[in-house]
Order: C-alpha cells, then sequence, then structure tokens
C-alpha cells in the first residue's frame, strides 16, 4: 500500500547471523504502520550509488532463520562516506524517504553518527559477532558466534584428550576478547586469552605444564585474535590473524607440550542465527521502526538488562565496549 511515506534500510560492514531477522523485522513492522520499504544494496555502497531493491512481505517472508543478508554489505571507511555525504543526501530525497535505519557496527554507527549530524534522519541497529558496540547490552550475531565457538571448543577437547596434547581455538574478536571469554567459559576451557588484558606467556606455559605433569591429559586455550603476544599483534594480510599458530610454537618451546591450533575464522559469522539472535534481531527491528514513527531519529536501538530502549547514536559513535572483566574473572576460576 503506497501511502508516501518510506524508508529505507541497509546493511553495512562484516555481516553476522541474525542481519535478515532484522530486516524482515524492520520491513514487516514499517509496512503494518504504514511505509513502503526500500532495502539499499550492498551498505553504504547502495546508499552512495542509490542503488535499491523494494522490500515487501514476500521478499522478508522466510528469512528469519537465514543467515548472511539478503541486501548485501560492503565496508565503507567513514570519510568515503563523508567525502560522498552530498549523493547521500540526493538518493534520500530523491527516493523521497522519511527516514533510514542502519544495521551495523561500530564503524558503521560512527557514520550514521557524522550523517545524523549532517542533518539526515537515522536511526541504527548493532550488530557484531564481536559485541563491542558501546550502549548496549548485546549485539545482533554474538550468541550464535559463542555458539558455534563453544561447539567447535567441545570437539576440540574431546580430540585433545585421545592425543594428550594441548590444542587453540583462535576466534574472532579484533579489539575485544567477548566470543573468546563467553564461549571459553562456557566450555570450561583452561585459558582464555583476550585483547583486554596482558598475556603472561610464562605464568601460561607453567600451567599447562603443571596441569600435564598432574595427570590432565589436555588442556584447550581460547585466543581472540586481536589478542597481543609478546608485546604485538600477530596480522597475516594486514589483518588480525594467526596469533594461535604462534603461541603454538611458544607453548611447544617453552612448556615441552604438542599443539594444535584451529583458526574458526568466517564460520562464526555464516549460517542460522541462534534463537537468541533472532529475538534480538526482530525486538530491535520493530524497536526501530518505533523511534521512526515517533521521529524519534539520531538513536541506536540498544538492550539494557532486559529492556529494549534507544540509545542517542552520538554516545555510541567512538569508542568500543571491552570485556567485562567481572565476567571474565569468573571464567578464569576454572582455569587451569
Ligand atoms: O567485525 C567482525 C569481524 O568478524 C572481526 O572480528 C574480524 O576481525 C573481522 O570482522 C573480519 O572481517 P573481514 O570479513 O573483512 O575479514
Amino acid at each position: 500500500m503506497a501511502t508516501g511515506k518510506r524508508i529505507g534500510v541497509l546493511t553495512g560492514g562484516g555481516d553476522c547471523p541474525g542481519l535478515n531477522a532484522a530486516i524482515r523485522a524492520v520491513t514487516k513492522n514499517a509496512i503494518q504502520l504504514g511505509y513502503e520499504v526500500i532495502g539499499f544494496l550492498d551498505g553504504l555502497e547502495g546508499l552512495m550509488n542509490g542503488e535499491h531493491a523494494i522490500l515487501d512481505t514476500i521478499k522478508t517472508s522466510g528469512i528469519i532463520d537465514r543467515g548472511g543478508t539478503i541486501l548485501g554489505s560492503s565496508g565503507v571507511p567513514p570519510s568515503e562516506v563523508e567525502n560522498r555525504s552530498a549523493e547521500v543526501f540526493y538518493n534520500f530525497e530523491d527516493l523521497s524517504l522519511e527516514a533510514i535505519v542502519v544495521i551495523g557496527g561500530n564503524t558503521t554507527m560512527s557514520i550514521a553518527g557524522m550523517l545524523s549530524k549532517k542533518g539526515l534522519p537515522i536511526v541504527g541497529i548493532p550488530k557484531t559477532i564481536d559485541n563491542d558496540v558501546k550502549e548496549t547490552d548485546y549485539t545482533i550475531g554474538f550468541q550464535t558466534a559463542v555458539q558455534i565457538a563453544t561447539d567447535a571448543l567441545d570437539r576440540l577437547r574431546s580430540t585433545a584428550e585421545s592425543h594428550n596434547r594441548v590444542m587453540i581455538l583462535e576466534v574472532m574478536g579484533r579489539d575485544t576478547g567477548w566470543i573468546a571469554t563467553y564461549a571459553g567459559m562456557a566450555n570450561g576451557a583452561d585459558a582464555i586469552l583476550i585483547p583486554e588484558i596482558p598475556v603472561d606467556i610464562e605464568k601460561l606455559c607453567e600451567m599447562l605444564k603443571e596441569r600435564s605433569e598432574r595427570g590432565k591429559r589436555f588442556s584447550v586455550v581460547v585466543v581472540a585474535e586481536g589478542t597481543k603476544l609478546e608485546g604485538k599483534i600477530i596480522a597475516e594480510y594486514g589483518k588480525p590473524g594467526g596469533v594461535g599458530r604462534f603461541l603454538e610454537g611458544i607453548i611447544k618451546e617453552k612448556a615441552g607440550l604438542e599443539s594444535r591450533t584451529t583458526l574458526l575464522g568466517h564460520v562464526q559469522r555464516g549460517g542460522t542465527p541462534v534463537a537468541y539472535d533472532r529475538n534480538l534481531a526482530t525486538a530491535f527491528g520493530v524497536k526501530a521502526v518505533e523511534l521512526i514513527n515517533a521521529k524519534k531519529y539520531g538513536e541506536m536501538t540498544a538492550l539494557k538488562g532486559n529492556r529494549f530502549t534507544s540509545v542517542p547514536l552520538q554516545e555510541v559513535a567512538d569508542g568500543i565496549k571491552t570485556v567485562d572483566l567481572n565476567v571474565y574473572r569468573m571464567a578464569e576460576v576454572f582455569f587451569g
């Protein structure tokens, strides 16, 4: 039903499970409130190029459980969007939009904050498996990634046990160790290494050696990709990655223990979202449209405790949310 009211939606940055559930929720709630909905293709690229598709209830049916994003996504540097903001405003007017919903992580939220400051009616929805967006307890995709990493750790533990080995799992987390902490805690890992806490290699190797001498035939270690070892981030192709293999060498050398590394990589970002992420995405999608309907722009949907609420984009724009060290300390009780 075309009523003249129109909103746009896009997914920006790296994908994660639950994006389609959010697109579905935005679209279906908006249509119920009398809006027409368009989806920008390939994230902020689509917003700058004007490339879009009409979203309706048919296109957004049956996608709540589908991984990836039906709209496509891209990583665009904030400076590029800033330089091309005239094109963004042109497309906004040209497509007769009332507001835009951007579903993204930290970079996308700071771009949204910048566009909001320039006067674009915009609302954000936080997503990233890294769970490092400020002012919300959880982001879409995080719980699914934790489940995938936990399943991997469980499997690694059983093979570790058979061979008297140290099994290392490297998980995503460029700047923060949310996935490592929550998956490690769920698995009962023997050590969790995260960017927030400097690694004491000697202590770690001592603990692994002592465990083996005590007759514990194996150890499981989870490490976030952005964790510094010997004062540096291990990077492959200019991005954090490879810290697990590096650690493997150190453990062999200092503790004399055989170890193997698994780099979980993009498996964490793909596939079916767990129920938690579908519900979070659905609630955030509904909330984002409510904000637009109330003309409350410049906000990001957020979860605080059990409450779905919103926070000003300007409060989210800079910085990241690091791991709650109280939770880390609880996981640490079971180390060694
Ligand atoms: O931001 C999520 C994230 O999964 C990071 O943890 C990881 O470093 C990065 O994306 C990988 O991004 P790309 O797909 O560009 O390699």
